[in-house]
């Protein structure tokens, strides 16, 4: 890596980090520079195939929420990650109004921070939106007036899934152009449109992930099964989807 410049110059510095093991959780959040807000919790899916295996992806599917992040861990994601976090970039002089995405790992040391992002996650949002309850405009001009303490941010209850559809190949090479057919899906169900086209007045894909699947349901079990029956109305050639989401971590202790 260092000797042949593989990264050219962004390589000759390493930087070595813990080795961090354990779940791990996205917790987007709205902050005012003041007030840190979090969302409801999600998990991504970055690996091509099921059980986690394959090559990394941008990622292959979400759910929300992660039932592992009970009140005590939120209580200690907030005291020492989030206010903290919101203090440094003050302290520096750097005030933030935003979202910040903060990437979690429960590890057995407690919760640890595996990175940071200044925007909505992807595919997270997919399935972190359609669970807000108060309307995006109001929460983003309390962030904008920093007013974020003074607004109840409320979550409707219930679970969502996500299911992204990839091009044959990706994330490696994939073809494009590939007409998508859609079936009669249910009512509630939401589209993302990622990597998609018209192309003479049909539907086609233009990308690697091609569309996000997205349905809510009383609880993830039934999100996931909601999901995968509207997913089948969905074809193109080539098109390949992880067949697990919403599974990973249901075993792991809420705390
Ligand atoms: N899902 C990871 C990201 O948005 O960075």
């Amino acid at each position: 890596m260092m000797l042949d410049k593989k990264f050219g110059t962004a390589g000759n510095k390493v930087v070595v980090e813990e080795f961090l093991e354990g779940p791990e959780v996205s917790v987007l959040s709205f902050t005012d520079g003041k007030t840190v807000v979090p969302m409801i919790t999600s998990c991504d899916h970055k690996r091509a195939f099921d059980n986690d295996e394959g090559l990394n992806t941008g990622g292959m599917g979400t759910f929300a929420p992660a039932q592992f992040y009970g009140e005590k861990t939120a209580k200690e994601v907030m005291e020492k990650i989030m206010l903290p976090t919101i203090a440094a970039m003050n302290a520096e002089g750097r005030p933030f109004k935003g979202v910040l995405y903060f990437g979690l790992m429960k590890t057995k040391n407690g919760m640890k921070v595996i990175e940071y992002n200044s925007r909505f996650g992807d595919p997270e949002t997919q399935v972190v939106l359609p669970m807000l309850e108060t309307d995006l405009m109001d929460v983003f001009e309390a962030v904008t007036d920093e007013r974020l303490s003074e607004i109840e941010v409320k979550w409707k209850k219930g679970a969502c899934v996500c299911v992204v559809l990839a091009s044959g190949g990706y994330p490696l090479d994939y073809e494009k152009g590939k007409e998508i057919t859609i079936g009669e899906l249910d009512g509630d169900i939401v589209l993302c449109h990622a990597g998609t086209k018209m192309k003479d007045g049909k539907l086609v894909t233009a990308g690697g992930r091609v569309m996000g699947v997205c349905a809510r349901g009383e609880t993830l079990e039934d999100a996931r099964q909601k999901v995968y029956k509207n997913v089948e109305k969905i074809s193109f050639e080539g098109m390949f989807y992880r067949k697990d989401i919403g599974i990973k971590y249901r075993n792991e202790k809420r705390e």
